[in-house]
């Protein structure tokens, strides 16, 4: 689970666009929605564009997926971009608000074209349905059980 610039004030930010929940909340309802499909996670917040990207080329061999919500970054990282293009394993790209619905500059993704899907706008609830995205997915690929 990666989480971009600016999700660690989630609790306070714009509690009117993002709710109360805090990331470690969020964390927590992720890992149990995971746990429930026999999955464990490991989360990276940060606010640094190279850190994420150091955390995907880097990622534990045992990863089966990644749930992304790159906050800001969504919108402008090409070399997100670049880095999740390696991966093999479903991606699934998850906001809490709804960008599409927002500023004119949130409605492009750069990292659309390199995910499997996005789920969007639903709050907390855009975690536990990315969980079961991958976990779906994950079903669907040959020689894998989730
Ligand atoms: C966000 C939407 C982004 O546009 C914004 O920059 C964020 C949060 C969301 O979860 O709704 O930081 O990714």
């Amino acid at each position: 689970m990666l989480s971009g610039p600016n999700l660690s004030s989630l609790g306070t930010r714009n509690p009117d666009v993002y709710g109360t929940s805090t990331l470690d909340e969020l964390v927590a309802e992720t890992a149990l929605a995971a746990g429930a499909h026999g999955l464990g996670i490991r989360h990276l917040q940060s606010n640094h564009e190279g850190e994420l990207i150091d955390a995907i080329e880097h990622r534990e061999d045992g990863c089966v997926g990644v749930l992304a919500n790159l906050g800001a970054l969504t919108h402008t990282s090409v070399a997100l971009h670049d880095a999740l293009e390696t991966l093999e394993c479903p991606v699934v790209e998850v906001h809490l608000s709804n960008p599409a619905a927002r500023e004119p500059f949130r409605h492009v993704s750069v990292i659309a074209p390199v995910v499997a899907g996005s789920i969007a706008g639903f709050g907390p609830l855009s975690y536990v349905l990315g969980v079961q995205a991958i976990v779906a997915l994950l079903g669907e690929a040959p020689g894998t059980t989730a």
